[in-house]
């Protein structure tokens, strides 16, 4: 049963192994029911992506809490070096869609938002406050807008998910970065790191949970160690064998999976040429 702790935990003795199966399946903790758990912890491991989504619009005010909890977000110095669009035109939207690779889901979605890193805001203060900007020129100050837009928009994906939505990021959009920033009329020093889509899950298109790595093969302790790798990564394209046969994918182990997206220009689909677009869009990368 669940039980608030007198720190205000909610525990819940059943739900915790059940999560962990579901993400990992095969044992995690050696007693899983002593786990800490919390109704977060219960979003954040039942995630999935979700591409289906049905016309039932959303509740008015999503767009406004789902951006406060964006928001919310921790921010590098609280420069708070990021900024959303929310992108409303059919046909923008189409546009988009085109560019990620014809991913309806884009046109479909209740909402649609983009993660832009947004350097343009600090240097309009600076040309209003007459200072210099020398520091936004360095890949550090990328780092920190994209960073910035990434928690931004993770933030937004649990808080979307913990209102009973799906979601599903469209990191796509970066196959014609250049492209994107023209559409969407993004200032210098800006750029869209990623999208989300988010509507109501179409209950006829089932999605679950996918196996990620077991644990060993993520977590060093005090120094990085490869020992063990090659059984864990057995066991990762085992799990994931499972999880596509039971959703109906051809059997492709993870490793394959992982390598066919990195292991050729080609698999970048158009974003080898990102770093060359985004200095043309104000990241010179000192
Ligand atoms: C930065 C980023 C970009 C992504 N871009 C896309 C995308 O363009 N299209 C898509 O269908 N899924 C996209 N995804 C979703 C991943 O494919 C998905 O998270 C991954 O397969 C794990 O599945 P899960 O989210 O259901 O656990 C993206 C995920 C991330 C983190």
């Amino acid at each position: 049963m669940n039980e608030i702790t007198p720190a205000g935990r909610f525990r819940d003795a059943e739900a915790a192994p059940a999560a962990l199966d579901k993400r990992y399946r095969e044992p995690v903790a050696s007693s899983p029911a002593a786990l800490p758990w919390s109704e977060t912890l219960s979003v954040l491991l039942g995630h999935r992506s979700v591409r289906a989504f049905s016309a039932e619009p959303l509740a008015e005010g999503t767009l406004e809490v789902l951006l406060a909890a964006a928001q919310s977000a921790p921010s590098s110095s609280n420069v708070q070096a990021w900024s959303l669009v929310s992108v409303e035109d059919p046909a923008l939207r189409a546009k988009l869609a085109q560019i990620a690779g014809g991913q309806k889901h884009i046109e479909t979605a209740g909402l649609f938002l983009v993660f832009v890193a947004d350097l343009s805001r600090v240097q309009r203060l600076a040309e209003r406050e007459g200072l210099t900007t020398e520091g936004l020129d360095y890949t550090e100050s990328f780092l920190i807008a994209s960073l910035d837009a990434a928690f931004a928009a993770q933030n937004a994906l649990t808080a979307a998910e913990s209102l009973g939505l799906g979601a599903v990021y469209i990191g796509a959009l970066r196959n014609d970065a250049a492209a994107v920033a023209h559409l969407l009329k993004l200032p210098p020093r800006s750029y869209a790191v990623v999208g989300l889509a988010i509507g109501r899950p179409e209950p006829a298109v089932a999605s679950d949970v996918k196996p990620r790595l077991p644990q060993p093969g993520i977590l060093h302790r005090d120094v990085y160690s490869t020992a063990g790798e090659e059984d864990v990564l057995a066991r990762a394209d085992a799990h994931a064998l499972a999880f596509r046969a039971e959703q109906g994918l051809d059997a492709t182990p993870w490793t394959r999976l992982a390598l066919q997206r990195l292991h050729a220009v080609a698999s970048l689909k158009g974003r080898h040429i990102l770093r060359r677009q985004l200095e043309t869009l104000g990241f010179p990368f000192k």
